[in-house]
């Protein structure tokens, strides 16, 4: 049997880090998916290949006459995109108490790693597919959790935030909690028009992740006072969000992108493509997931062109992304 998943990226409207202390966040699935497609085997081996991601960089190195040579590539995003599927089918599996030997091929119509939850999306995508094979067929609710505990594998610390809008699609407030996050689905009023700027990453969510962790060890005080601000201007954008107020959006953007800041988790790149976007005419701009690179989320009315035009003067690599309903989802099955 041969099965095809695919599961949507996100934008983190607001509220991205202090997500994971505890605070809540607003968050959006966009129009782009990544797809994973896995196919039985005979035997209990599972092979991943990520033909079309993206790999920067590549060194040969000829060996004297010419006769060997050795290729060394950045291919650490690819590794790392590995990691998820291998770890989101041992928890699968151990879950569904069945193995298998599976293929796994990705493909995604989005940068991956950089800020978009394309790790979220594998993850979730795997854990779908991989039950499906195994003839059991998941609650929502269970892949989104098997997912999460895939990320926290990986990556040591992540909210359930990724994993969740991956998972259901749409636009969520949310808040994490135990045993299970607090979700609301928001129904927006206006659709938003947002640019999306991609830079390459500096730092994986991991590293970055620790880095916040460190800084708040040094000094708890500032960094919980960072966390407390970030929250309370996710409280005043959720109305605003359902409402499409843009002008008080773009103003509670641009304050969540100053606590980032603060965080240090944004990049002199990063800060260009922000504050270009705002001279271009954008109501407001953020840096959007785990920063060090990576993503930013510009809101402009009326100034789609001339924002996706300063962001790309400036080094970026604009997109326009639509806010998508859409969760995962099987794409096609094969006996
Ligand atoms: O950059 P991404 O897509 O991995 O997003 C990370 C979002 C964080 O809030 C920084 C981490 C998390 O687990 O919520």
């Amino acid at each position: 049997m041969k099965i095809t998943v695919s599961a949507p990226g996100k934008v983190t409207l607001f509220g991205e880090h202090a997500v994971v202390y505890g605070k809540p966040a607003l968050v959006s699935a966009i129009d782009r998916r990544l797809y994973v497609c896995m196919e039985e085997r005979n035997d209990s081996c599972v092979k991943v290949s990520a033909l079309d991601l993206e790999i920067t960089g590549l060194v040969l190195t000829f060996k004297e006459g010419f006769k060997e040579y050795v290729v060394e590539t950045d291919c650490d995003r690819i590794v790392e995109a590995m990691g998820y599927v291998r770890k989101a089918i041992e928890i699968t599996s151990k879950h569904l108490d069945r193995k298998k030997g599976v293929n796994v091929s990705i493909t995604s119509e989005m940068p991956v790693g950089a800020g978009l939850g394309t790790s979220a999306a594998i993850a979730v995508s795997t854990v779908a597919a991989y039950a499906k094979l195994a003839g059991h067929e998941l609650k929502l609710e269970e892949i989104a959790s098997l997912a999460h505990a895939t990320e926290l594998e990986v990556q040591g610390a992540a909210s359930p935030m990724d994993t969740t809008i991956s998972t259901f699609g749409g636009t969520i407030y949310l808040k994490p909690g135990k045993p299970k996050p607090h979700l609301e689905n928001l129904n927006l009023e206006k659709a938003l028009p947002i640019v999306v700027g991609h830079t390459e990453r500096e730092a994986r969510t991991g590293e970055i992740l620790k880095r916040v962790r460190a800084l708040r060890k040094a000094c708890p005080r500032a960094v919980d006072s960072a966390m407390k601000t970030i929250g309370a201007i996710v409280e005043e954008a959720k109305p605003a969000l359902v409402k499409g107020d843009f002008a008080a959006l773009g103003m509670l953007m641009n304050m969540n992108h100053g606590q980032l800041e603060a965080l240090g988790v944004s990049t002199r790149l990063l800060n260009d493509m922000v504050y270009s976007a705002r001279s271009a005419g954008a109501l407001g701009s953020k840096l959007t997931g785990a920063g060090g690179g990576g993503c930013v989320i510009a809101l402009c009315p009326g100034k789609v062109k001339e924002v996706s035009v300063a962001m790309k003067v400036v080094g970026g690599m604009p997109f326009e992304a639509s806010l998508s309903g859409c969760g995962v989802r099987i794409e096609s099955m094969e006996p």
